[in-house]
């Protein structure tokens, strides 16, 4: 198998390429470097054999509120009776069961609820939820559990409702690429579905294989083509929702126009399973593309990797599909945590680009990709690169930038964080952190990873300015998470930034809204979560900060 190598330094390998001759016998050698991409589901972080310190223990702070019911035998009798099959109540005599519920991916938060709900239909949610409502019971809606927030597990002893057993395709229009499906369909396996048709899903992410649809609508979550696709605030057409009340609502219909009243399925969209459950959602979806491209990049600065950017808009424009960086630690770590993964270049650089086109001409793309990075080398902005030759090797080099999070989660307590802040300031928010956590003794710029906090790193979706800044560390500890917070959000703030762009507000977030929204907005947020949750029992303790005694 054959990479091609587009080295800076080398004159005439690009253009070589983009004339179709044959390859230097050097460059036509070049071993294999990637392993294969990844498939299904996502790998829930094994760092630690025990089971996470209960949130509660955690946050002593985060008293259970006594607004909650305790769950009694009467209330599994109900379930029972609603939820007819045994595999659709989990109780707390199959703790192995239950106890996966209970644990986020990062293994950061544990709950303690001792019933997880699987309901089979929008019904059987109503008659659950407002059985729960009616009872002052606390509910948790949860999806593919993938979120990194903490917002998708209890704190203390809330209700776990899964949408695990809603995963029914409802209908498909081959004309106008309208997908109707059930919320608990797992994206991969739509996007499987519908590649069948030539279509795809607008969105993509590293947890594809796990996370569901309605836990998407439910984060807004972002990934990595909503350069190209959009964000679920345009795709999703409508949803059927389950209020806390028993109404199963439809909010619009699967139409790409319609004027009529509030557009009520945007405030769900990022709600985050605090106003109702997502149990239907109808989104659109673009044709699969015929022709697609991905290429890796080696730059030595940031101002590069922008520089970078502003060529792949200009010249790639309408076939740009991702545009993904990261800096080269993240890359010694996926080097180091994932089979089968070699160094991309012979010399590395402090930061990679992952850049992707999707087309419905081969050779216009081509002919449009060979003259983007024949200026980037002419320029030389970039130090080394490589363009894929086939399928394979494109995934290989998705599989690189999707493994990050993996890999960071392998090296015991990741501190993660997710924001949006202007481009040029991207990287600046690594470095500042980096040198506040070397102030205070807690890390060593050197790169030695020999401080309590091993790595500061910094990858993401460049091209929608999103930052994932992640921290690893010998494990949890308060004087760490005092020295990155609110210290992290006050920079934030500084550069006009989102606490969050795409992860959400869970537990993580929910005390530092007032760093991305005024005290008016929050107001008006309580007000709308009091209309569609008057007695506060979906997902409570998350996503507002907590009222000031
Ligand atoms: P869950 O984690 O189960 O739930 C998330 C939140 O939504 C919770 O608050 C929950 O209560 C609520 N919820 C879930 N389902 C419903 C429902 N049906 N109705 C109402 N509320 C509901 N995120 C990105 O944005 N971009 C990425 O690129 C990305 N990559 C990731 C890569 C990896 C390896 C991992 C582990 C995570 C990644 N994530 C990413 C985060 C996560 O996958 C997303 O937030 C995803 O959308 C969560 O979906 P889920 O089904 O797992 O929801
Ligand atoms: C990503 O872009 O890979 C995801 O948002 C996950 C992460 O931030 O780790
Ligand atoms: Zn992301």
């Amino acid at each position: 198998m054959r990479l091609l190598r587009l080295r800076g330094r080398i004159p005439g390998c690009l253009s070589a390429s983009s004339q179709g001759r044959t390859l230097p016998a050097s460059l036509a050698a070049c071993p294999r470097i990637f392993a294969p991409r990844r498939s299904f589901t996502v790998a829930r972080t094994s760092c630690a054999a025990h089971s996470p310190v209960l949130t509660a223990d955690r946050y002593p702070h985060l008293k259970r509120d006594t607004r909650y019911k305790a769950l009694t035998d009467e209330d599994i009798a109900f379930f029972k009776s609603v939820i007819k099959s045994d595999a659709g109540v989990i109780t707390a005599d199959r703790p192995d069961e239950l106890e996966p519920f209970n644990e986020d991916w990062m293994r950061r938060f544990r709950g303690q609820s001792k019933v997880v709900l699987r309901p089979k239909t929008a019904a059987e949610v109503a008659a659950l939820l407002k059985y729960c409502n009616e009872h002052r019971l606390a509910v948790v809606p949860q999806g593919g559990n993938t979120g990194l927030v903490g917002g998708s597990v209890p704190v203390h002893d809330e209700i776990v409702l899964s949408l695990q057993n809603m995963n029914e395709i409802r209908s498909f229009d081959e004309v106008s690429g309208i997908l109707t499906c059930d919320a608990g369909c797992v994206l991969e396996v739509l996007d499987n579905w519908l590649a069948e048709r030539g279509y795809m899903m607008p969105l993509d992410l590293g947890a594809k294989g796990s996370c569901q649809i309605g836990g998407n609508v439910a984060t807004n979550a972002g990934g990595l083509r909503l350069l190209r696709y959009g964000s679920l605030h345009g795709t999703v057409l409508s949803m059927e929702v389950v209020l806390p009340d028993g109404r199963i609502v439809e909010l619009g219909q699967p139409l790409r126009k319609d004027n009529t009243g509030y557009d009520l399925k945007q405030l769900f969209i990022g709600s985050e399973g605090t106003l109702g459950i997502i149990t239907a959602v109808s989104i659109l979806t673009p044709r699969r593309p015929k022709a697609v491209n991905v290429a890796m990049l080696g730059v030595s600065t940031f101002e590069g990797v922008q520089e970078v950017f502003k060529h792949a808009k200009g010249e790639l424009n309408e076939i740009l599909s991702a545009f993904e960086f990261f800096d080269h630690t993240c890359l010694n770590l996926v080097k180091h945590h994932i089979p089968n993964v070699r160094e991309p270049f012979t010399t590395q650089t402090p930061f990679y680009v992952l850049i992707e086109t999707n087309g419905s001409n081969k050779d216009h793309d081509d002919e449009k990709l060979a003259v983007f990075l024949e200026n980037l080398m002419t320029e030389g902005v970039v130090e080394d690169g490589a363009l894929a030759q086939d399928s394979t090797q494109a995934a290989g080099m998705w599989s690189i930038r999707e493994t990050i999070t993996e890999s960071l989660a392998k090296e015991g307590g990741n501190y993660k964080y997710d924001l949006s802040v202007p481009v040029p300031h991207l990287y600046s928010v690594v470095e500042e952190m980096q040198e506040r956590l070397a102030s205070v003794g807690l890390f060593d710029k050197n790169g030695s990873a020999t401080g309590r906090v091993k790595h500061v790193v910094g990858f993401g979706h460049m091209g929608d300015g999103n930052l994932h800044l992640n921290l690893t560390s010998t494990g949890w500890a308060k004087d760490i998470d005092e020295a990155i917070e609110p210290f992290l959000y006050e920079i934030i703030q500084k550069h006009g930034g989102s606490i969050s762009a795409e992860h959400g507000l869970g537990l993580m977030k929910a005390p530092y809204l007032q760093y991305s929204k005024s005290e008016a907005f929050i107001e008006l947020m309580r007000s709308m979560k009091s209309v569609f949750d008057p007695n506060g029992i979906l997902n409570p303790y998350k996503y507002f900060p907590p009222l000031s005694k």
